[in-house]
């Protein structure tokens, strides 16, 4: 194993230093003060993240920076003020919208979309932001489970949405030039243009809804992760003791609202911070990303190990084209950070990169490696002050020191998921006693370090984003030449995991290079672009349980050569 001990830069971050000293002291009650609604009782996620900055006198304050190519566009916290206001306009004039009503965004990433999504929760809405790679069906999938009235959408993603199957969609906000209303399309640049600059901000409890985040698990469709206006309030304590945010940081987070990451940490933690937040559009690359980096004079950057490992891939030599001088703190979430890449950061940019471990469903940071601590090459961290964090059995057991088993959250930390949509069952599936069981397993060392092992389920995790096999297996199995499919993550040095899947076709199809092609696109142009499987193999026959259910984890033993383990349930027929 690679050590990166040695890399100790505390002095850099005076933050966390005495790390038992500050977990012994959280209080979350005097956290609540730095908000606005401390003294009002009245809450909007939107009015803190924007209007309370300029009340607070960083109006003329850059908040937002978009650089797409050679574009870009700036933002101060009073023109964030009035473009916000002027989107709740048009949607308020064009739907009756309740406090609590879905509106959804479907988007690639540019200021508008950021004027529509706070200009929603100014109005009450719950907001579902959906990933720009989607394609029909996994549209539809979450327009129809969420009942969404109203969709903000362009020109081009709105020929994926299949508009006459979906009875609850009531308006369409179409963001784009000549955009021909009617009574069901809303051109809303036009809009823009005529709104007036002023609203009256729905003010709301702690406890309503806020953002519905989809996100999948092994089984069953995508699940609506709701969480709570609350949740803010660890997103900003967060965003100051973990990003390490200051006044005067220009802070870019790489990934995009369609996931949690891109919303809790790319909209919330840095405006409710008061910071400089840079969006940046347009497709990766190690030089439009290194150019982001320099031309905005980034100071905390955080991005994911894919991200991270294809950046390493590209070599040293482009790093040293840039001036990154002024990237002081590098942080990485979403998949195991291997202490090769911490390495490699240390060496390269002369920055440790710190690892964070959450997920859709904690709303917010959980374990970390904050500024100050000594890092562990392999380790998540430490538990965040006012998160209570353990191992536990299948029984919500407490194990010891260095014993693997299940990542587990003591329930009632402020960012936590307040439902599952629709699914109360589901949602109760989760606990077992008080404990929240992540679905990650973990072992946590003699220190106190959390170290993650897997995930317990057979949720794949491929460049960063979390895709359930089974919404691939349903759409595999529409292909016409496609009998039965079952869908695995496998290892895979730069994303972690890609998708392979195993396949049985039709007696009347045979296996082909062409048909695999056709699958992968099938899939592609179906669901999304990162579900597509990047491996295909054909079998005459898959494992399954004698309730006929494909058995991933045979299929997972195959690939890896291992041995099949306890087959009792298998179907030997
Ligand atoms: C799953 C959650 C909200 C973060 C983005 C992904 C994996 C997340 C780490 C980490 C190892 C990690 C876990 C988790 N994961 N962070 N630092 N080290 N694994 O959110 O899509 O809800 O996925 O991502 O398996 O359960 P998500």
């Amino acid at each position: 194993m690679v050590q990166v001990e040695k890399y100790k830069v505390t002095d850099q971050y005076p933050n966390m230093k005495d790390y038992d000293a500050a977990y012994e002291s959280h209080d979350w009650a005097e956290i609540e003060k730095q908000f606005s609604w401390y003294e009002t009782g009245k809450f909007n996620m939107a009015y803190e993240c924007i209007d309370y900055n300029v009340e607070k006198g960083l109006g003329n304050k850059q908040a937002l920076i978009f650089k797409n190519n050679d574009v870009i566009e700036r933002y101060t916290f009073k023109e964030m003020q009035d473009k916000t206001n002027q989107a709740a306009n048009v949607l308020k004039d064009n739907a009756n919208i309740e406090k609590g009503d879905r509106i959804f965004i479907f988007m690639p990433r540019s200021p508008e979309l950021y004027f529509a999504l706070l200009g929603s929760l100014k109005l009450g809405a719950i907001v579902g932001p959906l990933f720009e790679a989607f394609m029909e069906k996994a549209v539809k999938d979450r327009l129809e489970n969420s009942g969404a009235r109203v969709l903000v959408t362009t020109p081009e993603l709105l020929t994926r949405v299949p508009v006459d199957e979906l009875p609850s969609l009531e308006k369409i906000v179409v963001i784009g030039d000549d955009v021909s209303a009617d009574d069901k399309i809303v051109d809303f640049r036009k809009g823009m243009n005529d709104a007036s600059t002023a609203f009256d901000i729905v003010w709301l409890d702690k406890e309503d809804g806020l953002i519905l985040h989809y996100t999948s698990g092994s089984t069953g469709v995508p699940k609506g992760v709701l969480h709570a206006q609350y949740a803010m309030i660890q997103q900003y304590y967060s965003g100051k003791v973990v990003l390490d945010l200051k006044e005067d940081d220009v802070y870019w987070c790489t990934a995009d609202p369609g996931w949690v990451t891109g919303t809790s940490y790319g909209i919330f933690a840095p405006w409710l911070n008061g910071v400089t937040n840079v969006v940046v559009g347009g497709r990766f690359s190690p030089e439009s990303w290194y150019g982001a980096l320099e031309d905005l004079k980034v100071t905390v950057w955080y991005s994911a190990p894919t991200a991270f490992r294809m950046l390493m891939g590209a070599g040293d030599e482009v790093v040293n084209q840039y001036d990154l001088s002024h990237v002081r703190h590098v942080l990485s979430v979403g998949e195991p950070l291997n202490p090769e890449v911490v390495k490699w950061g240390m060496d390269v940019y002369n920055r440790r990169i710190h690892d964070t471990w959450w997920m859709t469903e904690t709303g917010a940071h959980c374990i970390v490696n904050f500024p100050g601590m000594e890092i562990r090459g392999g380790s998540m961290g430490k538990p965040l002050p006012g998160v209570e964090a353990a191992i536990v059995d299948d029984q919500g057991n407490e194990l010891p020191e260095n014993r693997m088993g299940n990542l587990a959250l003591k329930r009632g930390w402020p960012a936590m998921m307040r439902k599952i949509w629709k699914n109360d069952a589901k949602y109760d599936s989760y606990f077992i006693n008080d404990w929240y069981v992540s679905g990650d397993s973990a072992y946590k060392d003699e220190d106190g370090y959390y170290w993650f092992q897997g995930r317990v389920d057979d949720v794949i995790m491929t460049a960063g984003e979390r895709v359930g096999p089974f919404e691939i297996e349903s759409k595999l199995v529409e292909h016409e030449a496609i009998q039965e499919a079952g869908v695995i993550g496998k290892p895979d040095p730069i994303r972690g995991e890609i998708v392979k899947a195993f396949i049985t076709l039709k007696k009347e199809y045979k296996p082909s290079d062409e048909l695999k092609e056709d699958i992968r696109l099938f899939v592609k142009n179906g669901l999304a672009a990162h579900a597509a499987p990047r491996e295909i193999e054909f079998k005459d026959k898959l494992p399954k349980t004698r309730s006929g259910k494909i058995m991933r984890r045979v299929l997972k033993a195959w690939e890896l050569n291992l041995p099949e383990g306890d087959l009792s349930a298998l179907d030997d027929d």
